[in-house]
């Protein structure tokens, strides 16, 4: 879907569909809806006033009436935008996302919205998070939920027969997507908007195709998506130097604890490091470690069959990584130097996999008794951990990973646990996630957790906390794995990497989670 910018009057705009909106409660529409109204000889005031009880405004909602040819667009989309007191950039990117889901069921290829939010006076969007409602700041929340909305992952569907659509005709699953949109115009009364909602769109746009692409990768599955493929999607990027690490070299380097899960597969795990450089002097270095087990079967502790189901989204981590780098690539004005360090392999059992008990030693020198197999998230990771400080000394190290299942039993499909060595750097990504739409709740790491890594006979366990605190678990293990003093923040997106039920800027499968808050917190450094 392309989204353009025009300057108009939205009920003269020449598309199928428009979209306006109404605040909860509302008697009358203002701006853009009013003049909608008014075309349509007051037909949105009356029809919603008489209708209350399929329509109310509420955030999300939607009411599609026909124009029976009294505009050129044959439909008037109308979506509730919540209640103006607390109209914020979550309600403006949902209502943007529904807007454009209710336009994708009724097929239609062109249509246009008027810009939410811009017909309400800065003082009702108090609570917005202290932004103000610019044109700019509207325009990319407009163009993020909308493309967010949008999203169906259709790679895997079949070329579609003339009798295979007749089949699936009235299957609302079919129906709810591979939307078909073409254009999406922002149409906005003033001239002198164009530029700050152009501006607003890239930023928007950039931000809502890159989770797009990463929810691709994590919904496709780990037949396509291979250690081999997350190298070849490195590779092609432009604008940033990729340098991959082979199983040879991952071997003489040794990084003990990532060649222990790798071995057991026959597909070639990898190292992949990529590097934007902004083309002044950079303000900052941070570097990003994501996850990237394309396939986890727990290995030889392998996992009960509803468990493995879902785990190749057990990639979720590099995805995001991966699709941020992307991003920043091609927009460029960003002035911090940034290094992604994607370690990807498979955790397979077979007769060259590791077996619980095995002891090895990590990148660091530390020893590790492997008494789980299924804990591979952080063996992968720790050597990450040990190679991108090495590698670049980075001001700010962050890790994103689907690490444990204990911290979707803490905090659901809903937020990710994030902990680590600085809350000065967890507070910012956090404040980030909040930018972005993404939830992110603190665990501690508490030196009292230091007792679930000990071992009888290694330096470490990777499997020590039995029923207890199983995130912190996990980050106590990693953060052995960080210098002293490194400004470091683990975030465990097991949960919101993938989730069940239908919002509609998230729809149910992988969710893109971490891209949107990376870049707001790249950006937020700028
Ligand atoms: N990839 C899993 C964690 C996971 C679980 C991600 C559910 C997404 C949804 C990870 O490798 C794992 O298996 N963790 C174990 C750790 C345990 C053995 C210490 C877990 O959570 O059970
Ligand atoms: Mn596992
Ligand atoms: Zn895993």
């Amino acid at each position: 879907m392309q989204i353009e910018v025009a300057q108009g009057d939205i009920s003269q705009f020449k598309a199928e569909a428009i979209i306006v909106n109404w605040v909860e409660g509302a008697a009358t529409p203002a701006g853009a809806t009013a003049s909608v109204d008014k075309a349509l000889g007051g037909l949105l005031t009356r029809e919603l006033q008489t209708l209350p009880q399929v329509f109310k405004g509420k955030l999300g909602e939607t009411c599609v009436l026909p124009t029976y040819g009294q505009l050129v667009a044959r439909y008037v989309v109308v979506v509730g935008l919540g209640s103006v007191e607390a109209l914020n950039a979550l309600q403006l990117r949902r209502a943007s996302a529904a807007a454009i889901r209710a336009c994708g069921k009724l097929k239609v290829k062109q249509v246009a919205s008027l810009l939410h939010g811009s017909d309400l006076n800065g003082s009702d969007l108090q609570g917005a998070g202290g932004a103000e409602n610019s044109p700019e700041r509207l325009a990319r929340l407009l163009a993020e939920g909308a493309l967010l909305g949008d999203y169906q992952f259709m790679l895997r569907k079949g070329k579609k027969t003339a009798e295979s659509q007749k089949e699936s005709a009235g299957n609302e699953d079919e129906e709810l997507g591979g939307h078909g949109l073409e254009t999406l115009t922002i149409v906005a009364p003033q001239a002198e908007q164009l530029k700050a909602i152009e501006l607003g769109l890239g930023l928007g746009r950039m931000i809502g195709v890159h989770t797009n692409l990463a929810r691709d990768w994590v919904n496709d599955s780990a037949n396509y998506v291979t250690p081999t493929f997350l190298k070849t999607q490195a590779q092609a990027l432009q604008g940033v130097t990729c340098e991959v690490l082979d199983f040879d070299q991952i071997r003489k380097l040794g990084m003990g604890a990532f060649e222990l899960v790798a071995k057991g597969s026959d597909e070639p795990p990898y190292l992949i490091h990529l590097c934007y450089k902004p083309s002044g002097k950079a303000s900052k270095k941070v570097a990003l470690v994501g996850k990237g087990v394309t396939f986890d079967s727990g290995g030889l502790s392998l996992k009960p069959p509803a468990s493995m189901e879902l785990m190749k989204m057990d990639m979720a981590g590099a995805a995001a990584v991966l699709a941020t780098l992307k991003a920043i690539s091609e927009f460029k004005n960003l002035d911090v130097e940034v290094h992604g360090f994607i370690a990807t392999c498979e955790n397979m059992p077979s007769a060259r996999s590791s077996k619980p008990g095995d002891v090895v030693t990590a990148m660091s020198g530390k020893t590790i008794e492997v008494n789980n197999t299924d804990a591979e998230g952080r063996l992968i990771l720790c050597d990450a951990l040990t190679y991108a400080q090495q590698q670049t000394d980075p001001d700010e190290l962050l890790d994103l990973a689907t690490l444990t299942g204990a911290c979707v039993t803490a905090l659901g499909k809903v937020a990710a646990g994030i902990m680590g060595t600085s809350d000065d750097l967890i507070n910012r990504v956090r404040a980030a996630g909040e930018q972005a739409g993404e939830k992110l709740w603190q665990l501690p790491l508490y030196e009292e957790y230091q007792s679930f890594l000990k071992s009888d006979i290694a330096d470490l366990i990777n499997s020590g906390s039995k029923g207890q605190a199983g995130s912190s678990a996990g980050g106590m293990f990693l953060k052995a794995f960080v210098d002293k003093n490194r400004a470091w923040a683990h975030l465990d997106i097991a949960g919101p990497a993938w989730v069940t039920s239908d919002v509609p800027e998230t729809p149910k499968g992988g969710t893109g989670f971490g891209v949107r808050t990376l870049l707001y917190y790249l950006y937020n450094l700028n």
